[in-house]
């Protein structure tokens, strides 16, 4: 008789090759379409010994409770705040996440997005589809180069660096504020002293940073009243690091000049969600990692966090030693 195989839940849709490390190992695949709802997320994890999923996916402390075999929650991402970390310790469960494999993607984005708030590329669009276009005339707002803007970084992890050195090669002069107080500014780059000096000088704001209890709401009504009203919002980290209702206010009062927000509080927005109303916004479906090559690399990683932690070796991206 063949002795039963650990078990490992996979919440992801990933292909037989990203899973071959588990071979040896009960793969239980979910292959429902939409997102997994808390009770099947219950049932799925009660037998696992590993489970890998979605960085966005909470998993609270009542289903670690329900899975008294899981050694392994392995994160499809960077981010690691849907599991409560000490708590999981506690529990002797270690949390994994795939640092560096997505940085280009989410530092090419958040580019992507300081490009169109400066340039007006979707509204550009909008003016030709909408027949708009009238030869020789000059119906937009002009748009502002980058050279010479300051970019100022909250977070001075992989992904805050990567934006720093693709918005210097745009000419733009960087700051960084890190939360942790030990910045160090690489060449050409600076450190503000503090977190108002950061925002005070900002031409762009963008967040590289964690949600932790620390960095929640950390731009609310106080921080965006210090910005410039010609100032631009930059998220493609999480959304509760702003207060989505002051920075309504501050939008719909000018007090900046607009955002780009690839990650919301609640995603996605309820209906009736004020933000959608509010021209000077861009808002995309928190598609920060989501190309075909960073999404493959994630993919991998995640595995082979889960298959490390099975086999007995410490994953390399643990996150809560
Ligand atoms: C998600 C992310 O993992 O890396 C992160 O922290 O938020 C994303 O890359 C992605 O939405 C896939 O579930």
């Amino acid at each position: 008789m063949t002795p039963d195989r650990p078990r490992v839940f996979i919440s992801l849709p990933l292909s037989d090759d990203q899973l071959a490390p588990l071979a040896d190992y009960e793969v239980i695949r979910r292959t429902a379409a939409g997102p997994i709802q808390h009770k099947e997320l219950m049932e799925m994890i009660a037998g696992a010994a590993g489970h890998l999923g979605s960085a966005v996916l909470a998993i609270p402390n009542e289903v670690i409770d329900a899975a008294p075999r899981l050694r392994v929650i392995s994160n499809f991402g960077v981010g690691f705040d849907n599991v409560d970390l000490s708590y999981a310790r506690q529990r002797g469960i270690d949390v994994c996440n795939t640092p560096g494999v997505l940085s280009d993607a989410v530092a090419a984005l958040t580019l992507g997005l300081i490009l169109q708030r400066a340039r007006g590329i979707g509204e550009a669009q909008a003016m030709v589809r909408q027949g708009r276009w009238v030869k020789g005339a000059h119906p937009l707002p002009l748009g502002s180069d980058l050279k010479e803007k300051t970019l100022t970084i909250l977070g001075m992890g992989r992904i805050g660096l990567e934006v720093a050195r693709r918005a210097q090669a745009f000419g733009m002069r960087v700051l960084f504020y890190d939360l942790r107080g030990d910045c160090e500014a690489p060449p050409g780059a600076d450190c503000a002293p503090t977190l108002d000096d950061a925002l005070r000088e900002a031409d762009f704001l963008s967040l590289h940073t964690n949600l932790t209890p620390d960095s929640y709401h950390l731009i609310g009504a106080p921080q965006l009243a210090a910005m410039k009203p010609t100032a631009y919002l930059l998220n493609t980290a999480r959304g509760p690091i702003v207060d989505q209702q002051a920075l309504y206010e501050a939008l719909k009062e000018g007090l900046i000049a607009g955002a780009a927000l690839d990650v919301l509080e609640v995603e996605p927005p309820p209906a009736g969600e004020p933000l959608l109303t509010l021209p000077n916004v861009i808002i995309s479906p928190h598609i920060g990692s989501a190309t075909v090559e960073t999404r493959d690399a994630m993919a991998r990683l995640a595995v082979q966090n889960l298959a490390d932690v099975l086999a007995g070796r410490p994953c390399s991206n643990i996150v809560n030693r």
